[in-house]
């Protein structure tokens, strides 16, 4: 679980993806391997994530893949048993958290205040997804948050873009970001994959210049 976590860390971008056509599943995982983002959300607003997930899982084994949307516990069972290395959800569901935390699951569920941030704080998380970011007050509140919660660590996700990122990543309270805008539905749809991989990879460029000055 702490691996999970870790890597994510690492790695400090979290591609949201909408599967409608699990046959692009894999080829969608390689171009972001490709970009050097090992990493892919899949959200459960179509009902082809789990096959999406059970996919990727065993063709491309060096991503990690996750389950985003998670909005109850049956969602939580059925991304899990797909193969889901974590979840994620867009708010804070203390019966999904405790199951993941009870399956030794990754979670990261959503806040956007301080209420949500001492829920996670009581269900002994460090790290939660800042959701919805840019319309929940952005950097501002980002900094807002962090003098009284200095332990807890945030993944901005809702409106991170590539003219953003970089302030994002800047705080000393994100540990990544989220965000869909490499993996566009209609760069799908038309299986793009070269350009998925190249927005995926000025991405990497951009966070690695930033940490290596933070
Ligand atoms: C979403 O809700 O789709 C995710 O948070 C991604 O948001 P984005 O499309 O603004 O990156």
């Amino acid at each position: 679980m702490k691996n999970t976590l870790e890597s994510i860390t690492k790695i400090g971008i979290v591609p949201v993806i909408t599967i409608e056509d699990t046959s692009k599943a894999i080829f969608l995982a390689k171009a972001l391997v490709a970009g050097g983002i090992p990493c892919a959300e899949i959200t459960f607003r179509t009902a082809q994530a789990a096959e999406a997930i059970r996919e990727i899982t065993s063709a491309v084994p060096e991503i990690i893949v996750g389950a985003g949307t998670v909005i109850s516990i049956e969602l939580a069972e059925q991304a899990v048993s797909a193969g889901a290395q974590f979840i994620v959800s867009p708010g804070f569901n203390p019966a999904v958290v405790d199951w993941c935390i009870e399956h030794g699951i990754s979670v990261i569920p959503g806040v956007n205040n301080p209420t949500g941030v001492e829920l996670g704080i009581s269900k002994g998380l460090s790290l939660l997804k800042f959701f919805p970011a840019e319309v929940s007050g952005g950097i501002a509140m980002l900094d807002a948050l962090a003098g009284p919660f200095p332990s807890i660590s945030f993944m901005p996700t809702g409106g991170i873009c590539p003219e953003n990122l970089c302030d994002y990543i800047e705080r000393k309270n994100v540990f990544a970001v989220g965000g869909s805008w490499m993996v566009k539905k209609d760069l799908i749809a038309r299986e793009d994959w070269d350009s998925i991989t190249k927005i995926s990879q000025e991405a990497v460029l951009a966070i690695q210049t930033v940490r290596q000055k933070k």
